[in-house]
This record gives structure tokens, C-alpha cells and sequence, in this order.
């Protein structure tokens, strides 16, 4: 077959195919990158659902942690010094992955003491018993290690798109006074609804001071901030009972915008 083209057309294919290979050998590493990024999203995907589904009752939906359910999986201490805490010697991954195959049987700080005899977090790896996969289990903890960026503290409060209802609309403040009501009224006094469980910061006039707590933060970033990261900012008496309380609540976007709402009117 071959002699039936004149060489010069054999050279020039021979080229071409020569730069062809080039080119794709010098790209391949972007495009493997590429790829690495792409898996790693779906990853961080697949964990987000899964951590919604099994682990947000007691963690929190952004791992701000709740009550004495469970403690917080996003905040600067878990990244910066649980490990050394707790005396771990590999990596957060393995500890992450670890701790959520096996569960906890005896909470390791006394809020999570447990009564003994039940575990305070159950085992999730269907070899304990749980109902998750290893792999699975690993799309959990990128999802968990993926918080490290806001973890630092230094929270940037994202603007969703919602339907922009607006903080002065009445029926907006009344569906906040229900959520205050459910969700706040256990720990902090607002006019004459009174705290009846724990003592926090008396809220009713928290408008006169909400917009001055932190520099770079307005008074309705400030009230979102102290329900979602309540430790970013520590009221003057309160830091103990912080500590182990804080506002931690699982509350929707439009719940929090509705409390937020209630608390500025
Ligand atoms: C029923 C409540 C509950 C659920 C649901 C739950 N956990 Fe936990 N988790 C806890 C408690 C309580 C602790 C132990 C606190 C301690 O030892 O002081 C804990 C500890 C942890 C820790 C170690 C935290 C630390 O500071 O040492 C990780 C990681 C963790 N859980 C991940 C998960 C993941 C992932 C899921 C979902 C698959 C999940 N948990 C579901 C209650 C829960
Ligand atoms: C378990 C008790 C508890 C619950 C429930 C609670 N808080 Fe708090 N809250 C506190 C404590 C204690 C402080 C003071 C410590 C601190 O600043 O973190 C505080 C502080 C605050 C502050 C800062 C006050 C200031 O003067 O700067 C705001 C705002 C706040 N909470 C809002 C809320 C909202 C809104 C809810 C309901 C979604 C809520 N809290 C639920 C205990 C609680």
C-alpha cells in the first residue's frame, strides 16, 4: 500500500502526527488535574448529602455542632487542636474517617458523657453494624475537611438567592417571633418573653449593639454569625457558658433571616 504515496506526503503525516503526540503528552497532566478537580467536587458533593442525611441532627448543618447532641466539626478547634487533644497521631482524614466507622462509645469532653451503656455516637460503617460504606464514609470527611477554609474563624457570609423578603415585612416578623420562640426563647430574654432555662444575653434591645460587636460585621451579619458561630464572638460574662452552649441552632436560611428580622424590628 505504502509505495502508493509519494514520500513527501509520508513525511508530512509522520510530522503531524509527531506534534499531535507532543501536544497531548504536554497536556496531559492539566487534564488529569482537571478530572482530579472534577472527582473531587462530585466527592465533596456526594458527602454533603450524606452528612445530611446522617450526621447534621447532632453535628449542625454547617458542623457549628448542636447543643449537647454533638460537638462542632467545623470550627478552628477541631482543624487546629483536637488532634493534639485527643493524642492522634496520623492525619485529621483518618481521624475523621476513623471516629465515624467505629462511633464513640463514651463521650470523650462530660456534656457527651452519655448514660454508659448506650455509645454517644453510634458506629456508621456497615462492619460495626451502621448502614454506610467505606467509601462513602470517605466522601463524609472530604466534605468535613472542606470547611477548613471558613474554620479560621474569618466566616464569610455567602448571599444566596432567595426571594428577598423584606425584615420589615409583619408577616415575616412574626414567623421570626415563632422561631425565637421554638429556638431562643430557652436561653435569652426578648421584651417580655422571659429566658426560662439558661441565662444568656437579654436580646431586647441587642439592635443598639448587634452592628458594634465586630468590626467588619453589620448588625444582621452579626446576628447570623452569633446563631451559626456563636465562639466568633463571646459576650462580656458569658465565655463559660458559651463554651459548651452557644446559640447552635439548626435553623434554615429563612428561619435565620426571620429571627434576624424579629430581632430588628
Ligand atoms: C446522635 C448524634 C450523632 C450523630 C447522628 C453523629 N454524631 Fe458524630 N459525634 C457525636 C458525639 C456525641 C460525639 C463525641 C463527642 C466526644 O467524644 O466528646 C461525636 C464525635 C464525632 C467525631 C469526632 C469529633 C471530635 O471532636 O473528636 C466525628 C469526626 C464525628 N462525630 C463524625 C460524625 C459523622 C461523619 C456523622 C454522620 C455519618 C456523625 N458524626 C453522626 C454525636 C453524633
Ligand atoms: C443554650 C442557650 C442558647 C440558645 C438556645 C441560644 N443562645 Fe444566643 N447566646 C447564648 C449565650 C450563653 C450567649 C453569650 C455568649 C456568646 O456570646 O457566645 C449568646 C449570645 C447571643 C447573641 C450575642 C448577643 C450580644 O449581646 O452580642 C445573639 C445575637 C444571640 N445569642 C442570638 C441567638 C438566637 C437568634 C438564638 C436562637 C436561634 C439563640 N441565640 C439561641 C445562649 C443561647
Amino acid at each position: 500500500m505504502i509505495h502508493k504515496y509519494p514520500i513527501h506526503v509520508l513525511i508530512t503525516v509522520s510530522v503531524l502526527l509527531f506534534a499531535l503526540l507532543t501536544y497531548l503528552a504536554a497536556t496531559e497532566p492539566d487534564r488529569l488535574v482537571q478530572a482530579q478537580q472534577l472527582q473531587n467536587g462530585r466527592n465533596i458533593e456526594q458527602g454533603a448529602m450524606l452528612y445530611s442525611l446522617n450526621c447534621r441532627t447532632c453535628h449542625g448543618l454547617r458542623g457549628e455542632g448542636v447543643g449537647q447532641l454533638g460537638p462542632a466539626l467545623g470550627d478552628a478547634h477541631f482543624f487546629e487542636e483536637r488532634l493534639a487533644e485527643v493524642g492522634w497521631q496520623s492525619t485529621l482524614e483518618e481521624y475523621i474517617i476513623a471516629t465515624t466507622e467505629h462511633g464513640r462509645l463514651m463521650g470523650t469532653r462530660p456534656i457527651y458523657a452519655g448514660n454508659g451503656s448506650t455509645a454517644v455516637m453510634s458506629p456508621w460503617h456497615q462492619k460495626f453494624g451502621g448502614p454506610l460504606r467505606s467509601d462513602e464514609i470517605r466522601t463524609i470527611a472530604d466534605f468535613i475537611l472542606n470547611w477548613e477554609k471558613t474554620a479560621e474563624g474569618s466566616v464569610v457570609l455567602v448571599e444566596l438567592e432567595l426571594p428577598k423578603s423584606h425584615p420589615q415585612d409583619p408577616a415575616v416578623i412574626r414567623r421570626g417571633a415563632a422561631v425565637f420562640d421554638l429556638h431562643c426563647s430557652r436561653c435569652h430574654r426578648y421584651g417580655n418573653r422571659a429566658a426560662h432555662e439558661i441565662e444568656g444575653p437579654d436580646l431586647t434591645r441587642i439592635l443598639s449593639v448587634a452592628g458594634t460587636r465586630r468590626a467588619d460585621l453589620e448588625a444582621a451579619d452579626y446576628l447570623r454569625e452569633s446563631v451559626l458561630i456563636p465562639n466568633a464572638y463571646i459576650v462580656d460574662g458569658y465565655q463559660a457558658l458559651a463554651a459548651q452552649n452557644g446559640c447552635g441552632a439548626v435553623l434554615t436560611e429563612s428561619e435565620l433571616t426571620a429571627v434576624s428580622g424579629f430581632l430588628m424590628h
